[in-house]
């Protein structure tokens, strides 16, 4: 997909009051411990990835370095750190809801878009996650992720009406 679109360098207002909010809860001299909340932040800012730029505002906001910030970046799997589309779509695969059918939801939802797994859409709307682990709701599986929100008992009929209704 096109890196085009997203192309913020800056923390915007909503990120800095955000990241400031998060500042209050930590010692002076502890800002680092922000990092994830501030990362999480500028992502959202920045339709869901993180560009250079926005990690080295952050190392600069949190009085940290910028390799210890692309560490975390890198580390943690709800960062990206590519151009990815903007709604995070994460279809859970492992082995409770592999049980329950997520094969079916996966094939239907690759097919639906004519992309696979770890690909966003041509026009920048959806980005299919690869899930690394269990997102914690195997009692309603086969479950998906979608932004921050969680659907359960998944069926393709369902899974389209979700989807469909995205901006
Ligand atoms: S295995 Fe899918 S939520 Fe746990």
């Amino acid at each position: 997909m096109s890196a085009e679109k997203n192309k913020s360098t800056e923390l915007d207002n909503h990120s800095i009051e955000e990241i400031d909010e998060w500042l209050k809860r930590y010692p002076e001299d502890q800002k680092q411990s922000a990092v994830l909340a501030a990362l999480r932040a500028a992502q959202h800012q920045n339709e869901g990835f993180l560009t250079v730029e926005l990690m080295d505002a952050v190392a600069d906001k949190l009085e940290m370095s910028k390799i210890a910030v692309y560490e975390v970046a890198s580390f943690y799997s709800m960062f990206e750190t590519k151009p990815v589309g903007r709604h995070c779509v994460a279809i859970c695969t492992n082995i409770s809801c592999m049980l329950m059918g997520s094969d079916t939801i996966v094939n239907h939802v690759e097919k639906k878009y004519g992309i696979k797994i770890g690909e966003s859409t041509p026009d920048g709307k959806i980005f299919l996650k690869v899930e690394e682990e269990c997102l914690a709701g195997c009692d309603g599986g086969p479950m998906m992720q979608v932004d921050h929100v969680y659907h359960m008992s998944l069926t393709p009929e369902k899974v389209d009406k979700i989807l469909d209704s995205l901006e």
